[in-house]
């Protein structure tokens, strides 16, 4: 194989599922001050919903190059007295900065430095989550530290080591805040760098200061992408899919599917503990998505819930012979594990389906997290609902899974409200947004992107969660946006400027 760089750049991206129809990127950097609201923006809303999609900003020279690989793409959606307004542009990672200085992709595979056409110091596409902590945004992905950037402008100011304090070579793209004392709980895996098992605990005061730092050994070299947070447990779900050195020197992929390898829990004091203290729990092979939340219960054990499917979800990484589930076999289920941190036995047998309709992207009101809740929001695939599946399909593109309903799950009578937003529609991730003035759990608003096959564009629908199944607004976006990953709310009290 020829060097990528004396091979012409490709003109056109790559014809295949995640770069056709919706999925097309979209590479665009705009401001639009005044969006189209049909319906009505409630006054009291006074913030920004902050969200990344991956956007390669040039064809890849990797032929099925997955969805994930792409350039962060930053949107800010600002609402105020009843009106909206739009913002967008990419990270400048190094990656970014130097492919647009010679006009042509560098980067190779998905993870794996040994396909670059150059050496990077970072090679992160800062395209997984957009967190705002301490006066600054922090654009991230779980391979690198994050990228600061500009609450206001949206410029990016840099790769950010918490002024050199961050011990680890990585960042978790899912850090967890504790509303009560306000610190961010972060871990890093693969923190000594790409195949090493290390896992890197660490606990960010308000200010930035870093308050703890814990050094864990994983029972295997694998995904672990997201995790969650008691009041005084840190959880750690491993998903089976596994790394090699070898492999990736090879050229090969960075993840692999492992049938054999169950799906580790790792369990860790959240104060204090020494790495001796993880203890490293089994269930039976599965993949765990997106945990919603986690919580202490009277007897001192946690609850843990997040999405589980039986299958591969990341079907594009398949197995060591190339097996992989048919995407629209795969379906994942809301899942509350007890785990008993005290327990001499590891083996977990038991896991209790909360929901069992296909699901993922769990939020809830943030102002309970680490604390027992009540209201779990997530979007849902239900085709019962009346999607026209034959209509939109030309237009869907691919590489991603589809959610055709927002819902929201109350915990304690165990029932389910659906928003449909309609028959050509998906939705992305929603965020909560907490009612003004109002301390009731999961008394707000939830706002979610919501991708149009019929119009081809995006828009943003507002529910309040005190009247579900309908949208108090739709909002129309000027551009289309690809499937995204996650963003956050931030209100507009929070965007303080940061101190020197
Ligand atoms: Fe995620």
């Amino acid at each position: 194989m020829s060097s990528p760089l004396v091979q012409k750049p490709r003109l056109h991206f790559p014809e295949r599922p995640q770069f056709s129809g919706f999925m097309k990127p979209c590479r665009v950097e705009t401001e639009v001050p005044n969006l189209e609201v049909y319906g009505e923006i409630p006054e009291d809303i006074d913030g920004t919903f902050y969200r990344v999609m991956p956007d390669p900003q040039f064809a890849p020279f990797i032929e099925d190059d997955p969805w994930f690989n792409g350039d962060g793409n930053i949107s800010a959606f600002r609402l105020k007295n009843g009106q909206a307004s739009f913002q967008q542009r990419f990270v400048r990672t190094e990656k970014f900065t130097r492919e647009r200085e010679v006009q042509r992709a560098l980067l190779g595979k998905y993870r794996n430095k040994y396909t670059d056409a150059v050496e990077f110091k970072i090679r992160t596409t800062a395209n997984t989550n957009i967190i705002h902590f301490n006066g600054r945004l922090l654009a991230l992905k779980e391979d690198a530290p994050p990228y600061s950037m500009d609450s206001e402008t949206l410029e990016t100011h840099g790769l950010y080591t918490f002024d050199g304090q961050l011990p680890s070579l990585t960042f978790t793209a899912h850090p967890k805040f504790d509303p009560r004392t306000g610190e961010m709980i972060c871990f890093g895996y693969e923190a000594k760098g790409d195949g090493t098992p290390d896992v890197c605990y660490y606990r960010i005061a308000p200010d930035g200061k870093f308050l703890e730092t814990v050094w864990l050994t994983a029972p295997v070299v694998a995904m672990i992408h997201d995790f969650a947070v008691t009041e005084n447990w840190i959880v750690f779900p491993i998903i089976p899919q596994v790394c090699d050195i070898e492999r990736l020197k090879q050229g090969g992929e960075h993840w692999q599917w492992s049938p054999e390898t169950p799906f580790y829990i790792g369990v860790l004091p959240r104060k204090g503990g020494k790495p001796t203290d993880v203890k490293w729990f089994r269930y039976q092979n599965s993949f765990p998505g997106h945990t919603a939340n986690a919580y202490e219960d009277a007897s001192g054990s946690l609850i843990v819930d997040l999405g589980l499917s039986d299958k591969n979800v990341f079907f594009w990484w398949p197995d060591a012979q190339g097996n992989a589930p048919e995407p629209s076999t795969i379906h994942s289920q809301l899942m509350r594990f007890t785990i008993d941190p005290r327990a001499a036995i590891l083996d977990l047998t038991n896991a209790e389906v909360l929901h069992n309709g296909n699901s993922e992207f769990y939020r809830i009101d943030d102002r309970f997290a680490t604390q027992p809740h009540k209201h779990c929001f997530f979007d849902l695939m239900d085709p019962s609902l009346g999607t026209d599946f034959p209509a939109i399909a030309p237009q869907l593109g691919g590489g991603y899974p589809l959610y055709n309903s927002l819902a929201h799950l109350d915990l304690e009578t165990r029932k389910t409200e659906v928003y449909f937003p309609g028959r050509t529609h998906m939705v992305q991730e929603p965020v909560f947004i907490p009612r003004r003035g109002s301390s009731e759990e999961g008394d707000g608003y939830l706002l979610a992107l919501v991708n149009n096959y019929s119009s081809m564009g995006s828009e943003l629908h507002l529910l309040d969660t005190k009247d579900f199944t309908k949208a108090k607004a739709v909002i129309l976006l000027p551009v289309r946006l690809r499937q995204g990953l996650h963003g956050n709310w931030v209100d507009s009290e929070d965007l303080k400027p940061r101190a020197a």
